[in-house]
């Protein structure tokens, strides 16, 4: 069997598309939504991860709020900025890029965010409204992942997913998001046993752990979907020495060949992430002007 490859960029350019339209009518009536995007210190990842943000945000016609801080800022200034930003009319939006200096406490500046601002979903009101079936900001990754999912199969009730990963960012609210679509949902972890014949089990399986090629080919159920999560860097001999490459958490070619569908790294869960932030920004903004 050869894979569906699952095109994230694609689909991510279509949401986008999709996005840019709603914002245009929004600005016939007046208004257009607002992102306020807060990095602290220099991490050269969050700065691109950043500065992507900001300008897909221009490019779909929202206005971009960036606060670049430096490494030294401390928790009651971040604070400050953050009950700042909550209180601007013209920020519908509030993303606060993690990690954050050790310093400051993250889980209290996540918490001090308006929930109804809250465009990654972690404030634990948000959490708790997708925990409860309530409508709610959601988690940019996990609902990048689930669009995805259903691109390849729109009803995903009944289903067997394994969901490998228990962060709060992506393993906990994706296993959520997946009861809300009727799945049966096991959350597997580093202390799982038997972790592969978990996997085999899987009709879908999301792999959101952080390890390189960790899932194996064999780990996979004859026809499952495949969302692989993971964006690890690794060392790539055959282009050079000292050259690198990204890689998921599945080991791609061996899962191509026994999955139904599966989504590539680079090119599947990735763009997926920030179009579903301009979603959420979109969401909001409509949410909170009525
Ligand atoms: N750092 C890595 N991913 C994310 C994300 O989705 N949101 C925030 N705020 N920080 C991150």
């Amino acid at each position: 069997m050869s894979a569906t490859i699952i095109d994230g960029k694609a689909y991510a350019e279509g949401l986008r598309g999709r996005i840019a339209g709603a914002v245009s009518d929004l600005a016939d009536q007046g208004f257009t939504p607002g992102l306020a995007v807060v990095i602290v210190g220099e991490d050269p990842a969050s700065q691109l991860y950043v500065k992507n943000k900001a300008r897909q945000t221009v490019e779909v016609g929202m206005r971009s709020f960036e606060h670049r801080l430096p490494a030294s800022t401390g928790e009651a200034e971040l604070l400050d900025l953050v009950a700042r930003l909550n209180a601007d009319p013209a920020v519908d939006g509030i993303l606060v890029q993690l990690p954050l200096p050790r310093q400051i406490d993250a889980q209290k500046v996540i918490e001090a965010i308006d929930p109804a601002k809250d465009v990654d979903g972690f404030h634990p009101i948000n959490a708790g409204r997708l925990m409860t079936g309530v409508p709610g900001l959601v988690s940019c990754t996990p609902l990048g992942c689930l669009l995805l999912a259903q691109s390849v199969r729109r009803d995903l009730s009944g289903l067997d997913a394994v969901v490998v990963g228990r962060s709060n960012i992506v393993g906990k609210p994706m296993a959520q998001l997946l009861i809300t679509q009727s799945c049966t949902v096991t959350v597997a972890h580093s202390k799982t046993r038997d972790l592969a014949d978990v996997c085999r089990g899987a009709d879908l399986l999301v792999a959101a752990v952080g390890r390189p090629e960790m899932v194996r080919g064999d780990w996979i159920k004859p026809g499952a979907i495949v969302i692989d999560v993971g964006i690890n860097r690794v060392p790539n001999p055959a282009a050079g020495e000292g050259k690198t490459k990204v890689v998921g958490d599945v080991a791609y070619a061996e899962a191509a060949g026994v999955a139904s569908a599966i989504t590539p790294v680079p090119g599947g869960v990735g763009p997926m992430t920030i179009a579903c932030l301009l979603r959420n920004t979109l969401e909001a903004a409509c949410l909170r002007r009525g």
